[in-house]
């Protein structure tokens, strides 16, 4: 097709031209006439609102980090930590490679060897490219070791919110929705790439990392503690984490079987993080709904500093100074909707924040408070001028990933689906979804055909008028 651009014409010196104008999508069939038999895998995965994001020609099986971090010296020195660190990444080439990218942005690779050979690596722009010798044939798997590091600073996204390894005054918050994980790793980064990852964080003696999936083990050698963490569930790069600071490890099991592991600032007083005592019920809830819980663990992250939003990293949900009811029951939903069935690209991510919505509505009812019928009327009471409605759901834009009709309206196309295809079929559908495509990825497409597949009824007319048209819904 248009986008299977013959490499020869790139070369090598066209590489960095192809970052910078955009990405050579596809990998040139190998064996073509004219094109050489191996290639160079994409700069990115094409999504069209981070086209950079991820990398072509691999698939990545598991992530062992190994983090060696010191936080900024007392104030006044300036907010600046210190990263080293090795990641051992195991991989499939998915064509015949002569050269791959991972995504790395604002640390420097100082070392690199694939199948245990020094290959040449070079970084251009926010892509380390890597040339293995001998090449990659598809199918192979192999284990790649980048050694890198560098300062770490309080990196932003495309709207400037805080992402990514963000520095504090005694650690790191590590929250890297959507495209913040390059800032401290190097990393397959799109959510249609899941992985499993292994942790090992070594800190100054007194503090805590804390990461996604089981501790494992801590140990103090000298004035450094290393904590291990294992994650063995498929996880997205961006709901990874490595958070780091002053915490307090609270353990117990939820009456689902779910171990819990909480990381509570010492710092923050207890009133910030004493709603997260209805974690376990939420959990028994969310299970009623939506099936198992997918993973081998759960548990909070409650920071002292904030992001200014709280993000449902896999298996440990970040809270930027408080945790508060609605926003834990919002985070833990989110578990099945958006980690364990992530979107497929960053323009589905209504089907996660929808969902996790429209989660915290049904919570609120079996509460006790406003019911969700309650909720969505309210929501409806928007007078159909109000700019609110000028708003394609399904796809936000690049800066409205985070917009309030992604969540609510998201929510509301929900509430209102339910309504048209009653009850049984909804919440048949409900489980349905988390359990055709957990632990991968999904679309408004695949979410459409699945409602018409439960349903037995044709929601052309629903989809197009809640998630495609930039108004107020009122015929569907
Ligand atoms: N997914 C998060 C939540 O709704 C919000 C993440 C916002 N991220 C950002 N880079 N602004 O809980
Ligand atoms: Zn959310």
């Amino acid at each position: 097709m248009s986008s299977r651009r013959p490499l020869l014409l790139l070369g090598i010196a066209g590489l960095a031209g192809a970052l910078v104008s955009g990405p050579s999508l596809a990998v040139a069939a190998p064996g073509e006439p004219g094109s050489p038999r191996y290639s160079e895998g994409a700069a990115g995965t094409g999504d069209p609102y981070f086209p950079l994001a991820g990398n072509g020609g691999i698939d990545v099986l598991h992530y062992a980090l190994d983090l060696d971090y010191t936080p900024p010296a007392a104030a006044p020195a300036p907010l600046e930590g210190r990263l080293d660190a090795v990641a051992t990444i195991d991989l499939v080439a998915t064509a015949d490679l002569d050269r791959f990218n991972l995504d790395l942005r604002g640390l420097t690779a100082t070392e690199v060897t694939v199948g245990g050979k020094p290959a040449r690596f070079e970084q251009i722009e926010n892509e380390l490219v890597i040339t293995p010798r001998p090449k990659l044939k598809a199918g192979a798997s192999t284990q790649v070791v980048i050694a890198y590091g560098g300062p770490t600073t309080r990196p932003t996204d495309i709207e400037g919110a805080l992402y990514g390894w963000v520095t504090t005054r005694d650690g790191a918050m590590v929250v890297s929705e959507p495209d913040g994980s390059p800032t401290w790793f190097p990393v397959n980064d799109h959510p249609t790439d899941k992985s499993s990852y292994s942790f090992e964080i070594t800190v100054p003696e007194g503090l805590v990392a804390v990461a996604n999936g089981l501790l494992t083990g801590s140990s103090t050698d000298g004035d450094r503690t290393t904590w291990s963490w294992d994650a063995p569930d498929p996880m997205a790069a961006y709901l990874a984490t490595a958070t780091v600071g002053n915490f307090v490890l609270d353990q117990y099991t939820a009456p689902n079987g779910t171990p819990i592991i909480d990381a509570l600032d010492a710092d923050r007083p207890a009133s910030a993080y004493a709603d997260l005592a209805l974690t376990g019920e939420m959990l028994t809830f969310f299970e009623s709904l939506y099936g198992p819980y997918p993973f081998n663990s759960y548990g909070a992250i409650v920071d002292d500093d904030s992001v200014g939003y709280a993000l449902e990293t896999q298996t440990r949900s970040f809270f930027s100074r408080n945790a508060r009811e609605g926003t834990i029951a919002h985070e833990l939903a989110h578990q099945w909707m958006g980690d364990h069935v992530s979107p497929e690209r960053w323009a589905d991510i209504w089907l996660n924040e929808g969902w996790a919505t429209y989660s915290e509505w049904m919570w609120d009812e079996y509460r006790g408070r406003d019911t969700a019928a309650e909720t969505f009327e309210a929501f409806m009471a928007t007078p159909a001028d109000d700019p609110e409605w000028d708003f394609v759901v399904a796809d936000p834009t690049p800066l409205g990933l985070f917009a309030g009709p992604v969540y609510d309206r998201g929510a509301a196309t929900l509430h209102a689906l339910r309504v048209k295809i009653g009850d049984e079929a909804f919440f048949e559908l409900a489980s349905a979804w988390v359990e055709r495509f957990g632990g991968g990825t999904a679309s408004t497409q695949d979410f459409a055909e699945l409602a018409e597949e439960v349903s037995g009824q044709n929601l052309d007319a629903f989809f197009d008028a809640w998630v495609y048209t930039p108004a107020k819904p009122t015929v569907w």
